[in-house]
């Protein structure tokens, strides 16, 4: 792993934050008026979705509920384990709730594929997915989200929330790291 600057480490801008918060606001319309009235549970998969869950959770003209759970799915370095481990449960019991889980992004998709097989055996009202980012790649699984911020290249993305070995996650934007830090 090595490491420089910003300057050197970010290839790319993918979304500015203007962007980003202009397709928030979308989903949150659409969220809106999807669960008026079911009092939704929101779980935020910490801590790569923390900032776009604490952007469109205050963006719900709804009311919502909220809750976190924190799950380890990769090791220190930009491939996926195949192992997901719950490292924070919820606090509340989700049975009879619409439950809606929020991620950061999909690469394989076996964290979301896990999480949903987990909360589904809780007996939920219901459980569906809204990610921010779904990478288009080759080794996806079945599961498509329910609700998605947008589709991207197979590249590895930083900030907003996610990370490169806790690296670049407060940056404001979401931009492709530079392959040298991690090849
Ligand atoms: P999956 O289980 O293969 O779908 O991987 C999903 C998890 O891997 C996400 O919750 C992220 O924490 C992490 N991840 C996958 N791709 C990226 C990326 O490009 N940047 C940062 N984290 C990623
Ligand atoms: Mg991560």
């Amino acid at each position: 792993m090595k490491i420089n600057n910003e300057k050197t480490d970010i290839l790319s801008v993918l979304f500015t934050e203007e962007q980003i918060a202009a397709r928030v606001q979308e989903l949150a319309d659409q969220l809106s008026a999807d669960y008026a009235g079911k009092d939704p549970l929101f779980v935020c998969v910490l801590k790569g979705a923390s900032f776009f869950y604490a952007d469109i959770c205050r963006k719900m003209s709804t009311r919502i509920f909220m809750d976190f759970i924190a799950v380890s799915s990769y090791a220190n370095n930009s491939k996926s384990t195949g192992v997901v481990r719950i490292i924070k449960d919820l606090d509340k019991n989700i049975t009879g709730r619409h439950v809606i889980i929020v991620e950061d992004i999909i690469d394989s998709g076996l964290t979301l594929q896990y999480l949903t097989d987990l909360f589904n055996s809780r007996k939920p009202a219901s459980v569906k997915t809204l990610t921010l980012l779904d990478k288009i790649t080759e080794h996806k699984l079945v599961i498509a989200p329910n609700y998605c911020g947008f589709e991207i290249p197979d590249h590895f993305v930083v900030g907003y929330g996610l990370d490169y070995s806790d690296y670049y996650r407060n940056l404001p934007y979401i931009g492709v790291l530079n392959p040298t830090v991690y090849q």
